[in-house]
């Protein structure tokens, strides 16, 4: 990978800084900062040329929600690996998850991370650090040392946080650094053991369901603590109709939420898991008709802040087994842009609005200074082919990971470099063959 002395004109693109530019234009990059944007810049003396005609240029993406697997799990992903992935499918800040071993429930669990991110090739890291010491939904950890350290969120993902006044404390104690609280909103009483969307399929294929309600009814605790304490809260992956219906109404009257959804949630349905499909095995489930709607509905009218990937890669080994006992979890990072285009292409969203929710809408939502082509801002930016098609193989990520429900889809839309301040992190090898499929 070449780093470049972190100046270059990108000339002919479509530019697309949602809220601020879309249409024809150039970009000067100079010493990793976004310098000019306009038409026919004219190139300073010795500087790196890129053409850019027929691409998007856009912000690079933000993904509020990645699982690094490291410190633990490096068999299913390391740091570097999962780096490599998010460079790969343009996202150049992403925040990993604290579920790891040992849980990042403290400062020298996130500096080990941020370490091990610091490398001249590499995307951004934001640490998200526990709610709980343990993630065991008791204790809380220290919020200071954490926000200190460099994480950017407090989360338990993985598992909701079923005392409610344990949530009740999060939310005043985060209040106090400003940290949005994470949560996982599932009532384990209600899920009680279930590894699919309680409805049709699974009860068709003999599986105990997980009822939309298992979700339901954290957001509205979740929601009323919100309001309580004046604490911002933030809804990983939501799932249900129900969901987006009180999200909508607690938007509307002033609580501090925000929320993100996945590609999976708003492409598939419960129907993906027959034959017993592992790799359609997350957790949220994957739901109804009805719930994929009102998912691309809050995703068009900005109810959903975010698309985030959920990023969970896990080992051949582990999803080659019963459906009963596979692990919940699909990989992300490589395929969402593409299935995010699926939206504009179906005329859910706009093109605009489609960037803003993998840019500046998780770029907000968790206060980071980034997702913008700003002027002065660093110069992270993913270069879209729009018309190069494509087949989903997951033997060519660059996760460690395989399991996804995608692999053999034909996707429209690529990233064919991503750079981080200015520096090169990804660029795609994507043969002829590939944008003739
Ligand atoms: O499907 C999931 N996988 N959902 C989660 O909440 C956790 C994640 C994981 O860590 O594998
Ligand atoms: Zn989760």
């Amino acid at each position: 990978m070449s780093s470049g002395n972190a100046s270059l004109l990108i000339r002919h693109g479509r530019v697309i800084d949602p809220g601020r530019i879309d249409g024809p234009a150039d970009v000067l990059v100079q010493d990793g900062k976004i310098a000019a944007i306009g038409r026919d810049l004219s190139a300073p003396a010795g500087i790196e040329v890129l053409d850019a005609y027929g691409k998007y240029i856009l912000p690079g993406f933000v993904d509020l929600h990645v699982h690094l697997r490291e410190p633990g799990f490096e068999y299913k992903e390391t740091i570097k690996t999962g780096m490599a992935a998010a460079a790969a499918g343009g996202f150049t800040s992403i925040c990993c998850m604290p579920n790891t071993n040992p849980v990042n429930d403290t400062r020298a669990v996130t500096e080990f991370i941020l370490d091990r991110a610091k490398r001249p090739d590499s995307v951004h890291v934001f640490p998200i650090g526990a709610i709980t010491k343990g993630s065991e939904g008791k204790e809380l950890a220290e919020y200071g040392d954490l926000r200190s350290a460099g994480c950017v969120a407090v989360s338990d993902d993985g598992k909701p946080v079923m005392n409610s006044m344990v949530m009740r404390r999060a939310l005043e104690y985060a209040r106090a650094f400003n940290l949005p609280v994470v949560d996982h909103c599932e009532c384990k009483h209600l899920s009680d053991g279930g590894v699919a969307h309680e409805g049709l399929v699974a009860t068709e294929l003999g599986l105990q369901g997980i009822p939309s309600a298992a979700e339901d009814v954290m957001v509205a605790r979740n929601i009323e603590l919100a309001e309580l304490t004046g604490g911002r809260l933030h809804l990983a992956h939501v799932s249900t109709a129900g969901s987006v219906r009180m999200l909508q109404a607690a938007k509307a009257r002033g609580v501090r939420v925000t929320a993100e959804a996945c590609p999976h949630h708003f492409t598939l349905t419960e129907e993906a898991i027959r034959e017993f499909n592992t790799n359609a095995k997350m957790n949220p489930p994957l739901r109804t008709r009805k719930d994929v709607e009102a998912i691309k509905a809050a995703l068009k009218d900005g109810t959903i802040d975010a698309i985030a990937t959920d990023h969970a890669p896990h080992a051949a080994h582990e999803k080659n087994r019963e459906f009963e006992y596979a692990p919940f979890g699909i990989v992300g990072l490589e395929t969402a842009l593409g299935l995010s285009l699926l939206l504009v292409e179906e005329g859910v969203l706009t093109l605009e609005r489609m960037v803003a929710s993998l840019t500046s809408g998780p770029a907000n939502a968790f206060s980071l200074a980034k997702g913008t082509l700003a002027m002065g801002a660093d110069a992270d930016i993913a270069i879209v082919d729009p018309d190069a098609q494509w087949i989903v193989d997951p033997d060519q990520f660059q996760s460690k990971g395989r399991n996804t429900p995608f692999g053999g889809w034909k996707l429209k839309g690529r990233v064919v470099k991503t750079l981080v301040s200015g520096r090169e992190v990804y660029s795609s090898a994507m043969s002829d063959a590939e944008h003739r499929v």
